[in-house]
């Protein structure tokens, strides 16, 4: 079994994260009905318009992979509910100064997570709250933010902006290295 006090709210929709010094298992939790398997795999999240929020989280992935661990790249609109990965970047352009409306609403159903290393991302115009609202959400649900600033691209991302977005990617796949 999973060690005590690992296990989190599951019905509709959980994450899950084994904290420093758990041993990492597989574990069919009966009194929450749930698998848990725990992956050395990086979810990637994104929604976007013209495709500028989705090319970052595509180089996020590239620098995940480049670092060893799977990357699972999933548009809002196709995301499952479930959250499997040893941790996760969510990214949404912004709109009216919002996020898109499938990233709020995974935003808007988000659990506590507890420590899952996490990321927020996103393609702007002219002031960018998207990524922002994101961090925000994710740290109130108790996520570990990689940084405190999430990643920003003014219009497409070019050169240094994808050099950002791999480097993010390398971040995270770093936090899901067993001795991290
Ligand atoms: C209807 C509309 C509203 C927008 N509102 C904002 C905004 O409030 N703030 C901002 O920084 N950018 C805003 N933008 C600009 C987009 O965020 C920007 O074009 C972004 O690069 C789109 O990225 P995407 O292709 O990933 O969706 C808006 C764009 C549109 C079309």
């Amino acid at each position: 079994m999973c060690p005590a006090g690992t296990s989190r709210r599951c019905p509709f929709f959980f994450l899950f994260h084994l904290s420093k010094g758990d041993a990492r298992c597989r574990s069919l939790l009966s009194e929450q009905d749930c698998f848990l398997l725990i992956q050395m795999r990086v979810l990637v999240i994104y929604e976007s318009t013209m495709g500028r929020t989705k090319k970052m989280a595509e180089t996020i992935c590239e620098g995940v992979e480049s670092a060893g661990p799977e990357c699972r790249l999933v548009e809002a609109s196709d995301f499952d509910g479930v959250v499997e990965e040893c941790a996760v970047a969510i990214g949404s352009s912004t709109r009216m100064k919002k996020t898109l409306p499938r990233v709020r609403q995974i935003l808007a159903e988000l659990p506590e997570v507890d420590g899952l290393p996490a990321a927020a991302f996103g393609s702007y115009g002219w002031s960018g709250e998207a990524p922002d609202i994101i961090a925000e959400h994710l740290k109130n649900s108790g996520a570990a933010l990689i940084d405190e600033s999430p990643l920003k691209v003014k219009d497409h991302p070019y050169g240094r902006d994808l050099d950002s977005c791999r480097e993010l990617g390398i971040a995270l796949a770093k936090k899901c290295s067993p001795e991290s």
